[in-house]
This record gives C-alpha cells, structure tokens and sequence, in this order.
C-alpha cells in the first residue's frame, strides 16, 4: 500500500514538534481520530484485492500503534518538563533555619504559686478567688477590723471615688487576702479547706515594698482544729516548698481577725551574706496566723460554737525571692525583659511536688 512511510514520517514529525497538550491532541486527531487519515485508510481496506489487504492491513495496523505509542510518549514527557517548571518555581530550601518564635516565660510569682497551689492541693486545700476591688465590709469590717482601728490606718489604703454626694463608704482595693476566706466561708460554709493566692495594694514604695505585691491566704475549719494542725501545716509547707525539713518558731503576735495569733519564722542561716533556709540557728518571719476570731466565723455566718480552725496570710514575691535568690523585690514588676528571662521559668517546668 502506498504512503504509509510517508504518513509515518509526517506524523511522528507532528508529535515530536507539539509544545502543548492542545496542539498534541489535534495531532491525535488528525492521525487517528474517526475522521482522522489513518481511519481514512483503514476504511479502503474493504475495496483491496484479498493479496494486497493482507499486507496492508497489518502494516496499518502497526503504524497506528507506532502512532499512538509516540502521542504517550510525547504526553508524558510534555507533563514532565511541565511538572520540573512548576518545581522550579515552588522550590523550597528545607536547611533555611527557621524563623526566630519569641517564647515568653513564666514570672517567678506566677511559678511560685503555681508550686505552692500544688503543696497544698496535695493536704486538700482548693484555691478559692476574691476581686481586687473590694468594699471595706469585706477587707475589714468582717474580719473584725472596726472603723476606728488602728489596723485601718496601718494598711495604707487605697480608696476608690464615689460620686460627689454618695455617702456610702468607698471601696478599696483589697489590702489583703483574708477578705478571701469571708468570701469562700459564705459560699461553701464550714468545713472548708482554701487557700487563696492573689494580688492585694498598700501605698507603700521602697526597697522591699511595692504598692503591689502578692499574698496566699489559707484558711481551714472545721470541728476540732486546733494550732497543732497549723504548725503541722506550715512546716509540711515550708519543708516541701524548700525542699528541705523546714523548722518554724511561733511567736505570740497580734491580728484582729485571729484569737490567738502568731507570727512565724523559718529557721535559716546567714553565711558569707548568704541565706539558707531549714539550717542554722537564725530565724525569719514569713507569714502572720492563728486561729479565726469567732467574730469573723459568725460575720461569715458560720457558728463559732460548731466549728473553728486557722488561718494564715504569707507574702509569695518574698517567697519567691528567697527560693530563688532574687535580691530586689521592685525588679518584679518592672517588665524588664532580661530580668523575666534571667529569672522567668520554661513553661514545661512544671511545679512538682518533688522540686528542690
Ligand atoms: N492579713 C494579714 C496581713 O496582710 C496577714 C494574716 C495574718 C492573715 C494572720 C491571716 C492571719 O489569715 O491569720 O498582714
């Protein structure tokens, strides 16, 4: 049969030459379409003599499937070169080093409360919350401080305005945390287990006195309490928190909230102007205590003839900065970026109880 090494010649030409997957598929047609030339000749196999068809017609045969094996190669390779240009384009250096995630840290006082929240959660205490703003009822009135205490003054109070005519007392900000255990005693009655961490405001500026500053308010009632149970408590404390057996010393004191009332000291020792705690024959105070007035029970409305128990309030930047030997309480709260990440924790340093 005539023409088919020139039809081959012309369309491998053809597939070879298409840039695209449009151009190679009417090269496609053309060739082996229905209407296409091969098809056209396919069909003039039924006019041929018997002799000639059998030649023909296997020839046609394989330059059909030459034909169509050279379009897939031709498609293949046409999606390769296109693959390797979109590559080229989204190429990504993985050895890039990342980009810098600034990570925060955690403040020593939010460390230290977490760590002293855990201590105590391990006795059975909850942590309990107050507001920051509270009315004088709540910080002194019902723990037992009258208007004309001198206890009133000693706090150096910060008032909130009222409107010019209101002649209600003004609300303050706290100046303790022991308005806490009026709240909870309310809420939950007796018997209770709280402690209650959390900011509380004095005007007061020094060295060691910042307008704020945090304490940890614990409060426990119940049948038979009694200041045994308190000094347990506070050593357990004391003994976990530092990691080490921690004496304490109660001295006789005096809180109006609490009948009787102690202050208390941790035993430490001072050598070469550094301190230790839980060696030596020197003492610190850390914490006021003792067991609640029967007052503040029944302002809480909790019958002081049923039910007694301690309390104590301890200052936690204190604690923090004899942990872990920072030296100025003002550095605290002045945000400064190198001291939070001198002293500020990971946040996977989780407080445990087994800490050192
Ligand atoms: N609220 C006292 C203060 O801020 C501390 C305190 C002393 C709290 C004795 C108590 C307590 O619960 O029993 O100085």
């Amino acid at each position: 049969m005539d023409g088919i090494a020139e039809l081959r010649a012309k369309y491998l030409a053809e597939v070879g030459a298409a840039g695209d997957p449009d151009a190679l598929e009417s090269v496609r047609l053309s060739a082996l379409g229905k209407k296409g030339e091969i098809a056209l000749k396919l069909r003039e196999l039924g006019r041929m003599d018997p002799e000639e068809r059998k030649t023909a017609g296997p020839a046609l045969n394989r330059l059909k499937d030459e034909i169509d094996a050279a379009l897939r190669a031709r498609k293949t390779a046409l999606e390769d070169a296109a693959l390797d240009e979109r590559l080229k384009g989204e190429w990504l250096d993985i050895t890039l080093p990342a980009r810098p995630r600034p990570r925060g840290s955690i403040h020593p006082v939010s460390q230290v409360m977490e760590e002293c929240a855990a201590i105590f959660a391990d006795m059975g205490f909850r942590v309990a919350e107050g507001p920051q703003v509270e009315t004088d009822w709540y910080n002194f009135d019902a723990l037992n401080i009258a208007p004309e205490h001198p206890a009133r003054q000693e706090h150096d109070t910060f008032f909130l305005h009222r409107d010019p005519g209101d002649n209600r007392p003004p609300h303050v900000l706290r100046t303790h945390t022991s308005p806490v255990q009026i709240r909870a005693l309310q809420a939950q009655g007796a018997p209770i287990r709280v402690i209650a961490p959390g900011r509380v405001y004095r005007m007061d500026m020094d060295q060691t006195h910042t307008p704020m500053f945090h304490q940890i308010e614990g409060l426990a009632i119940d049948r038979d309490i009694t200041m045994a149970n308190l000094k347990w408590c506070l050593e357990e404390f004391f003994s976990a928190y530092f990691g080490t057996k921690v004496r304490t010393r109660f001295r006789a004191s005096h809180f109006p909230f609490t009948e009787p009332s102690a202050e208390v000291d941790i035993q430490c020792s001072w050598v070469g102007g550094q301190l230790k705690v839980g060696e030596g024959d020197g003492w610190m105070e850390v914490l006021g205590s003792g067991m609640v007035h029967p007052h503040v029970l029944r302002s809480a409305g909790v019958d002081p003839d049923q039910w007694q128990g301690f309390a104590f309030g301890m200052g936690i930047d204190r604690m923090a900065m004899l942990k872990y030997g920072i030296p100025d309480l003002r550095a605290f709260f002045e945000s400064d970026l190198r001291w939070l990440r001198h002293y500020g924790f990971s946040a996977l340093d989780m407080p445990s109880l087994h800490a050192g």
